[in-house]
This record gives structure tokens, sequence and C-alpha cells, in this order.
């Protein structure tokens, strides 16, 4: 069965035709970090323009990269939720009129339930219930994973998102856009433990996150409380400066994913999202799951960050269960 998966949440315009919920036949992105450069975080606008240009460009691509046409499709897929409202209504829509003009069933995929499906796509027989982390520049989220469609919410973000705190970080130490990346390489040669970064757990047994507080430790720590102090870092205190931001961050999201696997007595754990492919979390989560002995599951790097492939994926198990959407299926922010 071949599904045409369309994602346009956030930032990314992609489109992938997966076969039977596995086969990644083809998996166009077209980033548009280049775009929101300049103003160091996704700008809405900006984003929705972009994505008109490029769906019908980067549908087209898929459809030649994959070798289908578009009668050869049996399903098409979009994300209708979470993510930017004007972002997600234009790969929707363009999903719909496709659906319609084939009279093809029309499957609607959260976004958060794809980055858990991309792990998935490359790994067999993950045995159930898993603790699934989603962490992106938009969502930092705990789910009790039941099955590939099953997805129960434990906790989540009360302020920023972990890869929207890695964003202004990186702003505020001129690393670059998206910060993610950089503070992870930067960090390499740093020191995590040279400057103690709060970590904040709200409540005891607590799965919600909060990232607020320690975004605004590492502002104070650059421009003083009093926010005249300019201090001038040496490269070995950005590096330090990054490695111990990072593991602030990486130090919450590993014990709160612990407590929920205990908590639930799951067997494994699954990580997604953009800061999925952050390589100290992935280390440092990968010896937490060895000294419980739970297999842990990670996507590769391209499918980390935002994909359709994940959509495509996804679409074919809730196909399989008859999960359509119907053509007034809406877009919710
Ligand atoms: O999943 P994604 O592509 O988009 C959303 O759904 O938000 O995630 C993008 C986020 C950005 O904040 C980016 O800085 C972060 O993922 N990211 C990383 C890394 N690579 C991307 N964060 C930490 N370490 C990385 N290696
Ligand atoms: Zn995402």
């Amino acid at each position: 069965m071949l599904i045409l998966g369309i994602e346009t949440s956030c930032d990314d315009t992609s489109a992938a035709v997966v076969e039977d919920g596995k086969i990644i036949r083809s998996n166009i992105i077209a980033s548009q970090d280049a775009l929101h450069l300049r103003f160091g975080g996704v700008v809405p606008e900006i984003a929705c323009r972009a994505h008109l240009d490029s769906i019908i460009p980067v549908i087209n691509s898929a459809l030649t990269d994959a070798g289908v046409n578009l009668k050869d499709l049996d399903a098409i897929a979009a994300t209708n939720t979470p993510g930017l409202i004007g972002a997600l209504l234009i790969g929707l829509t363009a999903a719909k009129s496709i659906a319609w003009v084939l009279d093809v069933p029309l499957v609607a995929v959260n976004h958060l339930h794809g980055h858990i499906y991309a792990s998935h796509l490359e790994h067999e027989n993950i045995q159930y219930p898993v603790v699934s982390l989603i962490v992106s520049g938009g969502h930092t989220t705990l789910f009790l994973t039941q099955g590939v469609t099953n997805h129960a919410l434990l906790g989540g973000t009360i302020d920023d998102a972990a890869g929207e705190a890695f964003d202004k970080v990186a702003k505020l130490l001129e690393l670059g856009y998206p910060g993610g990346p950089y503070i992870d390489n930067v960090a390499r040669t740093g020191n995590p433990d040279a400057v103690p970064f709060p970590r904040a757990y709200i409540e005891k047994d607590s799965l919600d996150f909060s990232f607020s507080g320690l975004k605004t430790s590492v502002l104070y720590h650059c421009y003083g409380k009093d926010m005249q102090t300019h201090r001038r870092f040496s490269t070995q205190d950005v590096a330090d400066l990054a490695a111990s931001f990072q593991e602030a961050v990486i130090d919450v999201l590993i014990d709160k994913t612990l407590l929920a696997l205990e908590k639930n007595k799951a067997k494994g754990i699954i990580i997604g999202g953009g800061v999925a492919a952050n390589s100290r979390l992935r280390y440092k989560l990968q010896e937490a799951a060895s000294a419980r002995s739970v297999p842990f599951y990670y996507p590769s790097l391209r499918l980390c960050t935002d994909n359709a492939a994940m959509v495509a994926g996804l679409a074919y198990h809730k196909y399989l269960k008859k999960d359509f959407a119907s053509l007034d299926v809406e877009a919710i922010p």
C-alpha cells in the first residue's frame, strides 16, 4: 500500500511516499532555516508563505523520487495538529484536494504521534508499553505508548520547549540558528560542570517540564542580574556555558523519562523530535536504559527533525484501522 504523507506543521515543507508503513520510497524536506535565521526563531507569516511556494514542488519531487504517479496512491495523509495554524492549513488543504480528486481516503496525523512513529520506521518488534519522550522546537512531552496509534499523555512543558531553550541560548551565545546542533557541537569541548545551572523538577513526582528559569539563568550569567554587564567570553567559556546549559536540560529530560518508566512499569524508551538528534542526550539515555536493561529506540538523525515519512508511516496503521478523516477535518494549533 502506498501512502503520500504531507508535513507542514512548523518550518519544514515535507512530502513522502511510504510503502506499507515501513519502506520509505521518498522523503523530501524543504527547510526554511535560511529564511528564519536572521530572526533567531520561526516567524509564522514567513513560514506560511514559504510553505505555499514549496508545497506543490515538494509533493511533485516526492512522487518522482518514489517513482509513482498520483493514481498509484492508496491514501493521502497530512499532519493536522499541533502546529502553527496557517502552516498546518497549507499541507492539510493540499492533502484534502488530492484525496478528493483521486477519491482515496484522507488520514489526519498528530505531529507528536508522528515523531513517535519515526522510531517505528527503523526498529522492529517494539514491546509495549514504552515511554515516549518527544522533544522539539515546539514541544517537550512524555507519553505512555501502548501501541503504534495509542499514546496517553503523561506530562509536558509548562513554559518553553527544550528546543526553544536551545535556540534562545544559542542566539544569546551568538552561535547560529537553529541553535540545537550548534550547542551540541560546541559543548563537545566544554565542561558540563563548569556552571551549576538550575534543574527545574517542579514537584516531586511531576512529569511536567519547565525551561524558562534555566533560560533566564543563562541570560543573567551573560549580562548580570541588572542586565547591564556584557561579559566577554573566551571560546572555552562559550564551550563550558553551552555544555553546562545542555547538561541541565538533559538531566531533567532523562530523570523525568526514567520516573515515567518506573511509574508505569514500561518496557522501553522511545525518543523523537529535533532535540532527539542531540548526541549527549542519546548517549546518556542509552547509558541509563542499558543500566536498567530496557531497550532504547531512537530514530536516525534525518528522521528526528520534521519529515513526512513519519506521517505517511503512521497513516498506514490508521488506514488499517479505517481511522479516516472527513474532508472537513480541521487543523488544530
Ligand atoms: O522536530 P523539529 O524539527 O521541529 C519542531 O517540531 O519543533 O525540532 C526542531 C528543534 C530546534 O529547536 C532545534 O534547535 C532542535 O530541534 N535540534 C537540536 C539538535 N538538532 C535539532 N537540539 C539539540 N541538539 C541537536 N543536535
Ligand atoms: Zn516536530
